[in-house]
């Protein structure tokens, strides 16, 4: 992935479709005064009906997408997280899986083999993610790789009614939610507006050295997951520090960045629709949210500990002796997965519980829960 100030132009076809979102945007802007929070413009430009990046049709994650993520790199990211889900399931005596923000349909598919492996399948996996244009590639991606399970696989429109005992999965959807974005000015908080500039859009500006975001709706996400699991854990995976070093004075612009054709950049108000907009995850709000929303902070370690708790040097192993022409590829795969200098220690795991009080394998190495 590269940081860059230049982008390469989207195509005519790519253009037109974000000067859509633009128009809506601008009717929002002048529907509230001249400008709106920074949270409203991500929110629309990531989510807005038809035309946010998340939901119109084009491919985001993988090779030809803008961006790939951990399950699109190896499988044996997957199984660890499986063997992750086994314990809890197995503890529970049986129960369902949720994962968040499914994607390709990639990680479910890996989940689901690995525990059809251990003799652990949930009686329901189901998926809800806010793009439902992506609910044909997860069932094309299930069907492919395990059509004897899809009638375990069920798609959600919303959070299920009736709470649920077994696991909540989310990797890399906690980054994609909105973010409200502040300046420091003369020690306040002065939360970032938007409003129209020229033929784009610009911040309103406000003075002030130090920028940075927090997710504002946090704390009624997490009281949603806390009512959606009856017994069980919730297990997050996504890039990002504690409270501590999030706001260390040093990261003096915030985390947030733009992700397009695998470059990256940090000019969010770009091309509304066409790229991604992220934030790294503060652990620490994450963990109190859990808390405060009546969960149990059941883990917390870097993304290269999980892995190796939750044994990944066994699948590393296994997957060579079954493949051994694989060597490189798979050293390569688990290298990118834990190397402090790929996603190792940039990446986190993080775990709440409820009605569960087992001590969960894929902290057992390293537990850090001390530093949030
Ligand atoms: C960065 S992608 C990650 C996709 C996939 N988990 C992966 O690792 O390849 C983020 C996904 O989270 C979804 N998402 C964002 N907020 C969500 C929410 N509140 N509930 C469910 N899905 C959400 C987005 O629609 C998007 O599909």
């Amino acid at each position: 992935m590269r940081f860059t100030d230049t982008l390469p132009t989207p195509p005519a076809e790519a253009l037109a479709h974000s000067e859509q979102l633009a128009t809506r945007i601008r009717t929002a802007i002048t529907a509230n005064g001249g400008r709106i929070p920074f949270r409203e413009f991500m929110q629309m430009a990531l989510y807005e009906p038809g035309l946010g990046y998340y939901v119109a049709g084009s491919r985001k994650i993988g090779k030809e997408g803008d961006f790939i993520t951990a399950p699109e790199i190896s499988p044996l990211f997957s199984h660890c997280l499986a063997n992750q889900c086994a314990q809890v399931l197995m503890e529970l005596g049986g129960g369902d899986i949720l994962e968040l923000g499914a994607g390709s349909g990639v990680m479910a598919a890996d989940i689901l083999q690995r525990l059809e492996m251990l003799n652990c399948l949930p009686q329901r996996y189901r998926i809800l993610d806010l793009s439902p244009e992506l609910r044909d590639r997860q069932r094309q991606t299930l069907q492919a790789r395990v059509p004897h399970l899809l009638e375990r696989v069920e798609w959600l429109d919303r959070l299920p009614e009736t709470p649920m005992r077994g696991v909540i999965v989310g990797n890399e959807v906690l980054d994609a939610m909105p973010v409200e974005l502040f300046s420091l000015v003369g020690g306040e908080k002065v939360i970032r507006q938007v409003a129209m500039q020229g033929d784009g859009f610009g911040l309103v500006e406000v003075g002030g050295e130090y920028t940075s975001e927090f997710n504002p709706a946090l704390p009624g996400w997490m009281r949603s997951m806390a009512e959606v699991l009856e017994a069980g854990v919730l297990l997050l995976i996504d890039y990002g520090y504690e409270h501590d070093d999030y706001y260390h004075p040093d990261r003096s612009q915030g985390t947030l960045i733009c992700h397009y054709q695998h470059r990256v950049h940090n000019q969010p108000l770009l091309y509304p629709g066409l790229q991604d907009i992220t934030a790294s995850v503060d652990f620490t709000a994450v963990a109190e949210a859990g808390v405060d929303a009546g969960l149990e902070l059941g883990g917390y370690t870097t993304q290269a500990a999980f892995l190796a708790s939750s044994g990944l040097e066994d699948l590393f192993v296994q997957a060579l002796q079954d493949n051994p022409a694989n060597q490189y590829k798979l050293a390569q795969q688990v290298r990118t997965l834990s190397l402090p200098s790929e996603m190792g220690e940039r990446f986190k795991v993080i775990a709440l519980s409820k009605g569960f009080s087992a001590e969960l394998v894929g902290f057992r190495f390293a537990d850090q829960r001390h530093r949030l």
